[in-house]
This record gives structure tokens, C-alpha cells and sequence, in this order.
């Protein structure tokens, strides 16, 4: 089973996102052939500063190895580094219907924040067929938002192999519904949108700033505490073991116990759990160049199936292989 995923380069990753989405997929990369990638030309529609989109392309691809991506076990690449997706995807925009992309919420959605219609914009979705195609992916987990998309590209499968020949391999959509919803430290979902996030992989004390900024309400020290509506507790939960879990609890409800001693011990236990991988993000901030030696393995693993298809795919059209 081929599993692939696309990641936008947008940016420091938080809880949010661990919990989301890395965990998730570094969970799959031990349950068949995973790829993932840094969807860097994606982010030209959006993202018109180059020292900005290298710079989150960096910051993306440190996380995901930090947090556990194993370039040994699965290919991770970035997208820019595979030229044939654009080469695929121009071919794909001459079977895809207009109405199908017209009918995009995506697009819709952007346009409506106020970012320019470009014809990049318009076609991202073939562009992300073309992604998952290139590489004949079986399994494509992606957000609830992203499933329009997949739909589109199993429709663009089908009509290129009814035309042409059987070429594409047909993904499905894969949409956990058992992931966790992270809540932010003001209590709403945890989104870069809303700078309510905590970013793991900050320096101590900066993280020990974030912490104490949780949300909290007034009651004094000596009073009992709700543990299940504070936003310092919701969050030590979901990274405790269920004893630690049970303690804070009780400290809550017994009294005599601030929210500042709660902030102190999801500090120490943030700093605990992800030990590791904060060291590993140090790792790679301090040694850039073993990053890109990461990226050129997936990169010429890629390469290498995305040049058989598109020969494939060039064959059944007409023209000639290429080397
Ligand atoms: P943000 O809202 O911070 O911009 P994105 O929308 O880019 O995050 O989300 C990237 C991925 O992380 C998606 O797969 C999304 O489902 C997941 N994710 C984001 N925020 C959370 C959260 N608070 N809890 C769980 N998953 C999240
Ligand atoms: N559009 C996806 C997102 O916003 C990222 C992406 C690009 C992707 N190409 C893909 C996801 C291919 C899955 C498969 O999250």
C-alpha cells in the first residue's frame, strides 16, 4: 500500500498540528510505503516571498524529521525538487473539466479572503492530482477540507484512463476522525490564524512564556478548581499519563493549588515528552546541511517513480519516453 501526503510550508508547527496531523503520519510510515512531501509549489499561490517560502520550507521539513519522519523508512522530499509533477500537471489540465474546478469551496474560499484569482490558484487542484498520480499513491490522508480535492483527482484518474489507457491508480481518502482536537491557550482550537498556539520546539524560556500566558479566570489560590474548564489542564491531559492525569485532578478540586503551579508542570512535562525531538530540531538548526542531504534521498527516490510514470503517462499519449 502506497500512502502519500502533501504538507504546506507554512511555517512553525504546534501542538495543534503534532497531535493533528505529524503524529498521524509518522504513525504510517511503519504501515506501508509512505510518502510525504513539502508542497512548495503549492505555496506559490499564496506565498510571494522567497526568503520567506525557503525559510517555512525549512522550518516544516526540520519539524516533521524532529518529530520522528524517518527519511529511512519513508520518502521525504520536497515537491519543487520533482520537475515531472508540472510536466504531469499541464497534461492532466487538458482532460480536467472546467465546471470541476469551478465548483472548488477551496477556491472559492481564498478569493473570498482576498487573495488574487490567479490561474494557480484556480488550478491547484490539478496540480495535487498530478501529486498524487506522478507517484501512484493508493491512500492519501488528508483534513476534511482536503477531500474535495481528492475527489477531483479520482475524477481526473478516470477520465485520463478511460481516454487513454489504464495509466493512473485510483486514491482513496483517508480521514481520521479519531484524531484529537488540540485547544489553544485561550480555550478555541489552537491555529496559527489565532496566535493562541504553543510552538514545541521553542527555546525554554520562551516556551515557559507561552505557557504562562494560558488562558486562566480568577479564582484565588486557596479555593478547589474545575480541572475539565480550565485551558492549562485540557492540554496537560493530553500529554499525561492517566496517574499524572488523576493528580492534577485532584489537585484542582482539593484547593490550595494555583494555576501556576498547573502552567509549572505542563512546562516541565512538554519539556520531558518531547525531549527527544527538541533535541533532534536543535540537531538539524545547527547542522542545515544534513537537512539537505535528507531531502536529495526522498528527492532521488522520487525522482525515480515519478520519471516511470510520466513515461507511462507520455507513452499512452503519444509521445516519446524520456530519459
Ligand atoms: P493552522 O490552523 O494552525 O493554520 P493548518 O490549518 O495549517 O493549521 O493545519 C495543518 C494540519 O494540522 C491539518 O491536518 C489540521 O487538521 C491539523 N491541525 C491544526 N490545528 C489543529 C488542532 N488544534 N488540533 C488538531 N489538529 C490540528
Ligand atoms: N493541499 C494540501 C493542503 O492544503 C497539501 C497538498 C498538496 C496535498 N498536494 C497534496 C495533500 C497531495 C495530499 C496530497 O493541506
Amino acid at each position: 500500500m502506497r500512502i502519500l501526503s502533501g504538507i504546506q510550508p507554512s511555517g512553525t508547527l504546534h501542538l495543534g498540528n503534532y497531535f493533528g496531523m505529524m503524529q498521524p503520519a509518522i504513525e504510517l510510515q511503519d504501515r506501508g510505503e509512505a510518502f510525504y512531501f513539502i508542497a512548495d509549489y503549492h505555496a506559490l499561490t499564496t506565498l510571494k516571498d522567497p526568503a520567506v517560502l525557503r525559510q517555512n520550507v525549512r522550518e516544516v521539513a526540520i519539524d516533521f524529521l524532529a518529530a520522528g519522519l524517518d527519511p529511512k523508512k519513508c520518502c521525504f522530499f520536497r515537491q519543487s525538487d520533482i520537475r515531472a509533477v508540472a510536466e504531469l500537471s499541464w497534461i492532466l489540465a487538458t482532460v480536467a473539466p472546467m465546471g470541476l474546478l469551478e465548483r472548488c469551496h477551496s477556491y472559492k474560499d481564498k478569493i473570498a479572503k482576498g487573495l488574487s484569482a490567479s490561474v494557480g490558484l484556480f488550478s491547484y487542484p490539478i496540480l495535487m492530482a498530478a501529486d498524487i498520480l506522478l507517484y501512484d499513491a493508493n491512500v492519501v490522508p488528508v483534513g476534511k477540507d482536503q477531500l474535495q480535492h481528492l475527489e477531483i483527482t479520482r475524477d481526473i484518474a478516470e477520465k485520463f484512463n478511460n481516454k487513454y489507457g489504464d495509466v493512473f491508480v485510483i486514491p482513496q481518502a483517508k480521514i481520521d476522525e479519531s484524531v484529537m482536537l488540540v485547544p489553544g491557550i485561550d480555550g478555541q482550537k489552537m491555529s496559527k490564524s489565532l496566535n493562541n498556539f504553543i510552538n514545541i520546539f521553542l527555546p525554554e524560556k520562551e516556551l515557559k512564556k507561552v505557557i504562562l500566558s494560558i488562558v486562566t479566570d480568577a479564582t484565588p489560590l486557596e479555593a478547589p478548581k474545575n480541572p475539565d474548564t480550565c485551558n492549562v489542564f485540557k492540554i496537560y491531559k493530553l500529554l499525561a499519563s492517566e496517574q499524572q492525569t488523576t493528580e492534577m485532578q485532584q489537585n484542582y478540586l482539593r484547593g490550595g493549588y494555583g494555576y501556576g503551579h498547573a502552567k509549572n508542570a505542563l512546562y516541565e512535562l512538554i519539556l520531558e515528552k518531547f525531549r527527544t525531538q527538541r533535541n533532534t530540531y536543535l540537531h538539524y538548526m545547527n547542522n542545515r546541511n544534513e537537512l539537505d542531504d535528507k531531502l536529495k534521498i526522498g528527492a532521488d527516490k522520487a525522482r525515480v517513480i515519478a520519471k516511470t510514470t510520466l513515461n507511462k503517462v507520455r507513452e499512452h499519449l503519444g509521445f516519446k519516453k524520456l530519459k
